[in-house]
């Protein structure tokens, strides 16, 4: 299932050879606690937890090598917070902060069960959601392995113990799909773009046929004849020809609903073009494509956990490279949906290949919403940080289910305003109007240049310019490349929009 964790729901069992984890509360005296589930020496735990102040908070741990009555167990004592009734994502997180404390470990059973009594196996299925995307990572590229002496890199077995294994199972599947995505996502996103551009990143998306996804690649012909002179303006400095991908997914029971529509931003690296960026943290750049990584990972999700809904995916697949073809500063473009756009910096070029995404999405499946998300604005990491995506959206119910959706799966959102007197901002002299607004408001004209191509459809553009790439290390993500949105739009659809 995974390449990187073995996951198992069985019985209880300490494994011979192996590492046990039991959760403590902080009420609750750990040696009393782990005596009662698997009758080790209660007293020489009590001195050990002593010994190295371990008091059962949440996110501590006290790890006993050789575990007193016990043979040849390593017992990890974990201290939890969420308690029986726990947010899902508490225990996302749960089990990625145990698979953090596992180490080099390779036989792991986990004694799932709450200091004040049972868990329920929805939430044994979060922690094993935990456990996949902690477990993630983007290392084929080394050659050598880390140094030490045990390089056996092979995925750790873990067994979540439990006597409602089928129950566990069932609620697991769905859960384990979404690891599946998040971990498509972020993979797309760590790969460096001479691997990764317009044509093998359409090739992987079209990988996603194995799940029953149809999947529609128009080359540079098609979207000349469809007039995406906006998209193909930004690729054509690239020796890399430009690609967009369509990808459905049919799962909804009723065909009178309209689907829904993601639209993703992937500049496979954005080098500027004319308008170049500097040296420093140009390699970023590479995860310029974070948006349409998100949506393939999401496509795949749905498809694997056979969601009953309708869905469109819209990538568009561009390098943004100066060269004596680029477009550059002064240009005017015309976008397939007939409007004109002055080109004043080539580096705003993510907008440009949304523009005419936005357009065939709409045009082509009058979805019932569209959603883009996009690494759009340095400006949005000004504004908020790596802790909250920029959403900006025409409608106020389709921005509270984001925002709901956001705080449950902790994929959070913040709305920034939208309105006339930004829109102004970009104005052109000589055209529709221009790809930039000026230096103040950055993320915000950015949104209003999208909204000019979304007509009465209700949008939500999500800026992930802060949390698609590099991003910090936490509980349930080491990767550079995060997977975010996966996470948050499998949510929306799951709690909105099936059925
Ligand atoms: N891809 C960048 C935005 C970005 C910056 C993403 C940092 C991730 C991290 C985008 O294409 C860009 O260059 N935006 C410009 C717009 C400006 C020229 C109006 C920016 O944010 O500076
Ligand atoms: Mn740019
Ligand atoms: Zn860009």
């Amino acid at each position: 299932m995974s390449e990187f964790v073995k996951i198992a729901f069985g019985p209880l069992a300490a494994p011979k050879g192996g590492t046990y984890v039991v959760f403590v509360g902080a009420d609750l005296e750990p040696a009393a606690r782990v005596a009662a589930l698997i009758g080790a020496a209660a007293q020489r735990l009590d001195s050990a937890a002593r010994a190295v102040r371990f008091r059962g908070k949440s996110s501590t741990a006290m790890d006993i090598v050789e575990a007193p009555g016990l043979d040849g167990v390593r017992l990890l004592v974990v201290g939890v917070a969420p308690g029986k009734d726990g947010k899902p994502v508490d225990f996302v997180n749960l089990g990625g902060y145990v698979f953090g404390k596992l180490g080099a470990a390779k036989k792991v059973a986990v004694a799932f069960v709450a200091p004040e009594g049972e868990w329920e196996p929805a939430q044994a299925a979060e922690f094993a959601l935990g456990l996949r995307l902690r477990a993630y990572r983007f290392d084929h590229y080394k050659t050598k392995k880390d140094s030490g002496d045990d390089a056996d890199d092979s995925a750790p077995a873990v067994t979540i113990e439990t006597d409602a294994a089928a129950a566990v199972r069932a609620a697991a599947a769905p859960r384990m799909a979404v690891a599946d995505g998040v971990e498509l996502a972020r993979t797309l996103v760590n790969e460096p773009p001479n691997v990764l551009y317009p044509e093998s990143f359409a090739e992987r998306a079209a990988a996603l046929k194995a799940h029953d996804v149809e999947v529609e690649i128009l080359d540079e012909k098609a979207m000349d004849k469809l007039g995406m002179n906006a998209l193909l303006g930004v690729g054509q400095g690239s020796k890399r020809a430009s690609r967009l991908v369509v990808m459905r997914w049919r799962g909804a029971h009723s065909r009178k609903m309209k689907p829904l529509a993601f639209v993703g931003k992937g500049v496979c690296f954005d080098s500027g073009g004319i308008s170049i960026k500097p040296a420093a943290s140009m390699e970023d750049m590479k995860g310029d494509m974070a948006g349409a990584a998100c949506v393939v990972g999401l496509m795949r999700t749905l498809a694997a956990r056979k969601a009953k809904v309708d869905a469109v995916g819209v990538i568009g697949l561009v390098e943004n490279m100066p060269g004596g073809g680029a477009i550059r500063p002064s240009d005017i473009l015309t976008s397939m949906s007939g409007q004109t756009i002055e080109i004043i910096n080539t580096d705003a070029e993510g907008r440009l290949v949304l523009a005419d995404a936005l357009t065939y999405a709409r045009e082509k499946f009058k979805p019932r919403f569209m959603i883009d998300l996009a690494t759009l604005t340095g400006a949005i990491l000004v504004a908020l940080g790596q802790e909250h995506a920029g959403l900006f959206s025409n409608d106020d119910e389709l921005a509270a289910r984001l925002s709901a959706a956001g705080a449950a799966t902790g994929e959070a959102v913040w709305r920034m305003p939208l309105g006339a007197a930004y829109d102004k901002l970009i104005d052109s002299k000589f055209a529709d109007m221009k790809n930039t607004g000026g230096r103040n408001a950055g993320s915000i004209t950015a949104a209003q240049f999208l909204k000019r191509f979304v007509g009465d459809t209700a949008w939500a553009h999500l800026d992930i310019a802060g949390t698609g790439m590099s991003s910090p290390a936490n509980d349930i993500n080491q990767s550079w490349g995060s997977g975010w949105g996966v996470r948050l739009l499998d949510r929306l659809v799951a709690e909105y929009y099936e059925g």
